[in-house]
C-alpha cells in the first residue's frame, strides 16, 4: 500500500450528507461492519454479551480482556472511584420534573465535573464511568418520584450496583440486572463517527474536560434520530396491538401506505439484522418470552423485515437495537419509555470516554488529534480556496 493512499475523493456532492462515510480520523475501541454489526477490539459484540460488564470496560480502554486477576482488580479500581458529592443530588432534587431525563443527565454531568474533576482524561474517565452509575440511579429515583437516593454499595459490582440504587418499586432486581449487564456490553459504543461519539471526541479536541465533552455528547444521544429513538420504539410496539402475525403485517402494511415510519428497523451503517438485536431477541426468549409486547415484536421481526424487503429503494429491512431494547425493559419492570436513552447514555458514556482517551492521549505518538477544525464552503467560494 502506498504512504499515502487516497481514502476518499471528495466532490460537491458528499457537501450537506452529514459527513457520511467521511473517513476522519482513526478509532481503536470498536469498528461497525455493515453486515457482521460491531466488534469491540476485534471481538464479535455478540461473543462479549455475557461477560461482566467491567471487563468490557476495561476491553474499551486497555484494547484486551482483562485476566482473572486484572478483572477484580479493575473492579475494585472503579469501585473506588464511585464517589458522588452529596452536592450532586441535593442540586438534582431541585430540577424541573418535566425536563426529559437526558436533560437531568446533561446537567448531571457538568455537576459531577464541577464537583470532582481531576483534568486528566484517562482518570477522569474512568471516575466518570463509575460515578454515572449513582447519578443516573438518582435521576431515576428523584424524577419518578420513588423517594429518596438509595446508597451506593460500588462493591456489588456497576450495574448490580445501579439496580440496587434505582430500587425500581415492583421489578424482580435478578431479572433487571440480568438484563441490564447484557444491555450495558450492548450499547457502549459503535464505532468512531456515530454523532454522540463524534461530538464528545469534538468537544474533547479543544481541551474541554471529559465531563463536559460528555455532556455535549448527551446532547447528540438525546435527538430522536440517535438514541431517543429507543423510547419511540416501544410506544411504537405498544400502538400495533396484536401478537397475531397476520394482523401484524397489515398494520405495516398500512402504516407504510399512509406514509408511517416502521421504528427500530434500518440503520444509518447497518445492512443487516442488528447483532446486538439478536441477541436481545434471544434473550427476550429466556427473560419474558409469554409477554405478549415481546411476543409482537418477534413477530414484526419477521413480518416487518418480509413488508420492507418489498421495496427496493430500502437498504436496510432488518431490525436494529432499538427494535427490541424496549420491549425488554418494559417487560423487567422499566415501564415508561422516557428513560430509556438514559440507559443508553450510562452505557454509551463508558465508549465515548475511551475514545477521548484514545484521542486525546494516545493518537498520534501521544501528541493527541488537533482541535477540531472542518472546512464549509461559502456562497461563491472557490473550494481549492477552503480555510
Ligand atoms: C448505534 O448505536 O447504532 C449508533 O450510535 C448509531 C450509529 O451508529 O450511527
Amino acid at each position: 500500500m502506498a504512504d499515502n493512499p487516497v481514502l476518499f475523493e471528495i466532490t460537491d456532492a458528499h457537501l450537506d450528507t452529514g459527513l457520511r462515510r467521511f473517513p476522519v480520523g482513526r478509532v481503536r475501541t470498536s469498528r461497525v461492519d455493515p453486515t457482521d454489526g460491531v466488534s469491540y477490539v476485534g471481538y464479535p459484540v455478540a461473543d462479549l454479551a455475557n461477560l461482566d460488564p467491567e471487563a468490557a470496560i476495561y476491553l474499551l480502554f486497555n484494547k484486551e480482556l482483562p485476566s482473572d486477576e486484572q478483572l477484580v482488580a479493575f473492579k475494585a479500581d472503579l469501585a473506588s472511584r464511585a464517589v458522588v458529592s452529596p452536592k450532586v443530588i441535593e442540586i438534582l432534587s431541585a430540577l424541573p420534573l418535566d425536563g426529559h431525563p437526558m436533560e437531568w443527565l446533561i446537567n448531571g454531568l457538568t455537576l459531577l465535573g464541577m464537583t470532582g474533576k481531576t483534568g486528566d482524561f484517562k482518570t477522569d474517565g474512568l471516575n466518570l464511568v463509575a460515578r454515572s452509575a449513582e447519578l443516573i440511579a438518582a435521576i431515576f429515583r428523584i424524577r419518578s418520584g420513588w423517594g429518596a437516593p438509595i446508597a451506593s454499595d460500588p462493591s456489588l459490582g456497576l450495574v448490580e450496583n445501579f439496580v440496587h440504587m434505582m430500587g425500581v418499586p415492583g421489578a424482580d432486581a435478578e431479572k433487571l440486572t440480568k438484563l441490564l449487564r447484557t444491555f450495558y456490553i450492548l450499547h457502549m459504543d459503535h464505532g468512531g463517527g456515530n454523532l454522540s461519539t463524534f461530538t464528545g471526541k469534538a468537544v474533547a479536541s479543544g481541551h474541554a474536560d471529559q465531563y463536559t465533552s460528555l455532556a455535549a455528547a448527551m446532547g447528540g444521544l438525546y435527538g430522536p434520530l440517535h438514541g431517543r429513538a429507543n423510547q419511540e420504539c416501544l410506544n411504537f410496539v405498544k400502538t400495533v396491538g396484536t401478537t397475531d402475525p397476520d394482523a401484524i403485517e397489515k398494520f405495516v402494511r398500512e402504516t407504510l401506505a399512509g406514509g408511517g415510519k416502521i421504528f427500530g428497523f434500518g440503520h444509518a451503517v447497518l445492512r443487516a439484522e442488528d447483532p446486538r438485536a439478536t441477541v436481545q431477541y434471544a434473550l427476550g426468549k429466556e427473560i419474558c418470552g409469554d409477554d405478549p409486547l415481546f411476543k409482537t415484536a418477534l413477530a414484526m421481526r419477521e413480518r416487518a423485515v418480509a413488508v420492507l424487503k418489498e421495496n427496493p429503494k430500502i437498504s436496510n429491512p432488518y431490525p436494529n437495537v432499538d427494535a427490541i431494547s424496549g420491549t425488554l425493559l418494559n417487560a423487567s419492570g422499566l415501564t415508561d419509555s422516557d428513560y430509556y436513552t438514559l440507559l443508553f447514555g450510562f452505557a454509551r458514556i463508558a465508549g465515548i470516554t475511551a475514545q477521548i482517551v484514545d484521542e486525546r492521549v494516545h493518537m498520534r505518538n501521544g501528541r493527541g488529534v488537533p482541535i477540531y477544525r472542518c472546512s464549509y464552503v461559502a456562497e461563491n467560494q472557490d473550494p481549492r480556496r477552503l480555510s
